[in-house]
């Protein structure tokens, strides 16, 4: 009667990896439970979690082919692109499809935009292919665009794309404080990203220790033009939830990443804890600190106990 935060269903996105090159759905070890789909079985999970009550999808495609400028991303016939059509003919309007917007999946040195000779990331030149990419996903049937790379002045860009182009009614859901973390571990294996020459990507996402510069990051996404912004990760994040829920109105997500769900996982399947009580107690704790949707590979089971 007097609880204050309560988890429920419509808080959930769930993230679905889908793969062109796979005949059949194939588990991720180290993220147990999640699949890299084929198209047809990505159609029969998102059928599944609506009728579950699951509001949204975000997806993430493993291409066939990957190259310096990931250009499989902005393919209009590319794997997330085709997922999107074929999701929005069986859905229609009942559940909100979004796309990651990124390329490290899509590129062979595993990076989040171009790399120039000398090894670094070209801000600029990479906005570009978001913009493309951003078309693509739109033009596809996408709800909401998510950019995920980190560059500066990534929404603004994606933003005047979209409206060029008659998408002015696609929402944009910004990464707005991503830190380069060590809990991506897991995801990585998902898409099958390495970063080339044992690099990281500490030029373009987050510091640890700072919190303040998050402030400045979601500032700068909402003037951009935000509909939505995100913290990720989320557990060690709470403090950025709470204050990226003190200085804006707009939705606020927060990505509980796959390390964070592996940990889970595994500390469940020692017999360390218990991982469904874990589960409902790290994710109310995600939306207590301020986050109005979370997104979370316990998508699935926690809509699954919350419908028994
Ligand atoms: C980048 C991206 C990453 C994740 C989502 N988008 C990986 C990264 O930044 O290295 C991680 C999500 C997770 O760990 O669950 N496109």
């Amino acid at each position: 009667m007097v609880a204050e935060t309560t988890l429920t269903v419509d808080d959930l996105i769930a993230p679905l990896f889908v793969s062109e090159t796979l005949s059949a759905p194939r588990e991720i070890p180290s993220l147990p439970g999640v699949m890299q789909h084929t198209q047809d079985s990505l159609r029969a999970e998102v059928q599944r979690l609506g009728e579950l009550g699951v509001p949204a999808v975000i997806l993430f495609g493993l291409p066939a082919q990957k190259d310096a400028t990931g250009s499989e991303a902005a393919n209009p016939d590319g794997v997330v692109q085709v997922a999107l059509q074929n999701l929005r003919s069986d859905v229609g309007d009942d559940m909100v499809l979004m796309a990651d917007l990124c390329v490290d999946e899509y590129t062979d040195h595993g990076h989040c935009g171009i790399v120039t000779p000398d090894g670094q990331v070209d801000n600029d030149a990479t906005l570009e292919l978001y913009s493309d990419i951003a078309v693509a996903q739109a033009e596809a049937g996408a709800d909401i665009c998510a950019p995920s790379g980190m560059m500066d002045g990534q929404v603004l860009a994606i933003r005047d794309a979209l409206d060029s182009e008659n998408h002015e009614h696609v929402a944009i859901m910004a990464y707005a404080a991503k830190y380069a973390s060590s809990f991506y571990g897991p995801f990585r294996d998902a898409v099958d990203v390495t970063i080339a020459d044992g690099g990281d990507r500490k030029g373009y996402q987050q510091d640890y220790r700072n919190a303040r510069e998050a402030i400045d990051e979601i500032s700068f996404d909402l003037s951009e033009g935000a509909d939505m912004v995100m913290v990720k990760p989320a557990l060690a994040y709470l403090d950025i939830v709470a204050a990226a829920r003190a200085i804006t109105n707009v939705p606020v997500a927060a990505y509980h990443v796959s390390g964070e769900y592996s940990m889970v996982k595994a500390a469940a399947a020692n017999g360390w804890i218990d991982g469904e009580a874990a589960m409902f107690e790290i994710l109310t704790s995600i939306k207590r600190a301020g986050a109005d949707l979370i997104l979370t590979y316990f998508a699935d089971e926690v809509a699954e106990i919350l419908a028994r």
